[in-house]
């Protein structure tokens, strides 16, 4: 495996990082410690989870999947194997919510002891806090690295000047910076990224670990009709979202890619984000082994320059 470096964090990653919200929901416990045992023995290391998942599932309170994966840990002994990242700052109930110093003290605290782990590798803010001065967020996280409780923070779901800002405050404070940021984008969402997003990334050496990479299951193809929504529990609003013209051409776009390279289209869609500049791993999740081997087959898929043009063109925003 050709591991990648995610920013300047000394961090080298897979060039697929598996997205950990379906442990404890849409997976069970023994599937998940199945999943996470073939990704790493696939030769992969990067897995991203959040303290929140899966809080959105009725009876859930968020907590679940870092619950299965510090008991996968805790069994595997896989720890030195991977590279885990984790997530503050979204909702948890009764006012745990966003990036104070002081709630984030106590956050870590939580996944750490759900994770069975020592250490978080990439701790990132899920989203931005225009509450919190910036620097007070990136003060904790520069004691939680000398701590040694956090090896290296990134970003989710930043603005492009909310970003930069957060940038140029380490650098004017000596403080650590986001090393990494985690967008959405995929081949339907691409203009919140490509816009001022990726230009940032490039220049200033961010690692993008982009969330969505499948566009929620869409973009392999298993919703074609509004009956297909049956198909998952996710199924309702990922065809409430992308099964429209827009999503049926870039579904048409990518069924002919799959077929002259013999693969499917959910690899085709990924080994797409893997050429775009900045894009470090993509995450994507899968809820069996076998969609699980599309993710190990996508990684090792190098499309040529007329498919990556039929996948632009089908995906341009117009239209
Ligand atoms: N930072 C953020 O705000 C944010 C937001 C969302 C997600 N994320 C991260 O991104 C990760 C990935 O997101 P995601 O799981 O929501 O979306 P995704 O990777 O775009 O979609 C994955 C889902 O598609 C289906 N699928 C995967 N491979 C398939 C195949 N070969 N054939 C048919 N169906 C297949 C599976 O669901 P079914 O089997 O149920 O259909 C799987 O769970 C998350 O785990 C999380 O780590 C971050």
């Amino acid at each position: 495996m050709n591991l990648r470096p995610l920013g300047r964090s000394g961090l080298n990653v897979s060039p697929l990082c598996f997205g950990g919200n379906v442990f404890g929901w849409t997976v069970d416990e023994a599937t998940s410690f199945r999943l996470l045992d073939a990704w790493v023995d696939a030769g992969f290391n990067f897995i991203d989870t959040a303290d929140v998942y899966s809080r959105w599932a009725p009876g859930h309170s968020g907590g679940e999947s870092e619950t299965v994966i510090g008991k996968w840990l805790r069994h595997g002994g896989k720890r030195d194997r991977i590279v885990l990242a984790t997530k503050v700052g979204m909702d948890m109930g009764d006012g745990q919510v966003g990036l104070r110093p002081a709630y984030i003290r106590q956050a870590v605290e939580a996944s750490l002891r759900r994770l069975q782990t020592d250490r978080i590798d990439l701790y990132q803010s899920h989203k931005d806090d225009p509450e919190v001065p910036q620097a007070d967020t990136l003060g904790t996280y520069a004691d939680l690295i000398r701590e040694g409780k956090v090896r290296a923070i990134g970003a989710s779901n930043f603005s492009a000047p909310r970003l930069r800002e957060a940038l140029e405050t380490s650098a004017r404070l000596g403080l650590p910076r986001y090393e990494s940021l985690q967008p959405l984008f995929n081949l339907y969402d691409r203009a919140v990224y490509e816009e001022a997003l990726q230009p940032l990334c490039v220049e200033q050496e961010v690692g993008v670990i982009n969330f969505y990479a499948l566009a929620a299951g869409f973009l392999t193809g298993k919703y074609r009709t509004p009956a297909d929504a049956a198909k998952s529990a996710r199924g309702a609003n990922t065809t409430a979202k992308y099964l429209n013209e827009r999503g049926l051409r870039i579904l048409a776009a990518l069924d002919e890619v799959a077929r002259r390279h013999a693969v499917t289209p959910g690899q085709v869609a990924i080994a797409w984000q893997m050429r775009q500049p900045g894009i470090t791993a993509p995450i994507a999740s899968a809820t069996s082994l076998e969609q699980l081997q599309d993710l190990v087959k996508a990684a090792q898929l190098a499309l040529d320059a007329p498919a990556m043009a039929a996948l632009d063109a089908a995906s341009a925003q117009q239209g």
